[in-house]
């Protein structure tokens, strides 16, 4: 009886504004903590598909700066919902997303992506700026921090071809931790893992990333050559932007429709 009413009273004395003030709602990112776990849904508004744009990205830095300050109260934070790819148009500066990355990498708490939606470019680089993935059947395609966890053919294969992976290899080759069937065992499963870790100090989770993070991490400096001199040297070409263009004619720019949900076979209607 006396335990009932202390789970009714801590109940009582966390309110959820409170919580909410503290990690508010980032504009496209709605925040849920409990537990030493924070909940956090993508939810871009401004994009159809839930783009991983300029809106998203600058939420992001916002609740990435909140959890830089090694808050105890959060040891594991938990982002889903799709993401899909940006073709960055939004910020004229390419070291933007590439630092927002890297920071998330950096971060004091353990970082688990739940992955249920087709996950490309940008959106697959912040899957793999987390420290764990888990997908329900989706496909997944992308790059720089990719060959750190699936090996240089397996990302050459992918890359080159420009090939869409289900969640099942995804899975096989380690580019996802594991893969699920139905989103219910998915978040069932991250939930649970997400509160085991959480049983841990903060000290402890953040020891384990700065050693994990030494040895399979790419460096800053390759993440921002790349930003700098290898994509913003191609964006500008003929090639490029004849196929941005093509691209946003047959996405009619960016809404859902076959490009979209079938990239891997519909991109060769972009180069012919
Ligand atoms: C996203 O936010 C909009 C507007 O607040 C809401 O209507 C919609 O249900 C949300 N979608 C999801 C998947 O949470
Ligand atoms: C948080 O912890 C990291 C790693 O121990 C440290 O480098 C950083 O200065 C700390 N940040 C704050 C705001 O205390
Ligand atoms: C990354 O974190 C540093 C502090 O460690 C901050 O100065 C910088 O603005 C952050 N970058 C982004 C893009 O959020
Ligand atoms: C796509 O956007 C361009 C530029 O804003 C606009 O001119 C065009 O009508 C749009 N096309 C579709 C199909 O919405």
């Amino acid at each position: 009886m006396l335990r009932f009413a202390a789970v009714l009273l801590e109940i009582w004395l966390l309110p959820l504004p409170a919580m909410a003030a503290r990690y508010p709602s980032y504009g496209t990112l709605q925040t849920t903590k409990s537990d030493g776990v924070l909940n956090v849904v993508i939810n871009n508004t401004y994009s159809t598909i839930n783009l991983f744009d300029m809106h998203v990205q600058s939420d992001l830095a916002n609740l990435i700066e909140t959890l830089q300050a090694n808050d105890t109260d959060v040891r594991v934070v938990v982002f889903s919902k799709s993401v899909l790819p940006l073709y960055d148009t939004g910020f004229p500066d390419m070291l933007f997303p590439v630092a927002l990355l890297w920071n998330i990498t950096q971060l004091p708490q353990a970082t688990i992506a739940v992955v249920e939606g087709r996950t490309r470019g940008i959106g697959n680089e912040f899957l793999m700026s987390c420290d764990m993935r888990f997908a329900s059947t989706s496909p997944l395609r992308g790059a720089m921090y990719l060959s750190r966890l699936i090996g240089r053919g397996l990302t050459f294969e992918y890359v080159l071809s420009s090939a869409d992976v289900d969640a099942r290899t995804a899975a096989r080759v380690g580019w996802v931790n594991a893969a699920f069937d139905t989103s219910r065992e998915l978040h069932q499963y991250v939930q649970a893992l997400a509160a085991r870790i959480a049983l841990f100090p903060a000290a402890g989770i953040v020891a384990t990333k700065t050693g994990i993070n030494a040895v399979t991490r790419p460096s800053r400096d390759v993440l921002v050559q790349d930003a700098q001199n290898v994509i913003a040297a191609l964006v500008p070409t003929p090639p490029v932007q004849d196929a941005f263009k093509r691209f946003l004619q047959v996405t009619r720019n960016q809404s859902i429709g076959p490009m979209e949900l079938n990239y891997g076979a519909e991109v060769r209607r972009l180069f012919n």
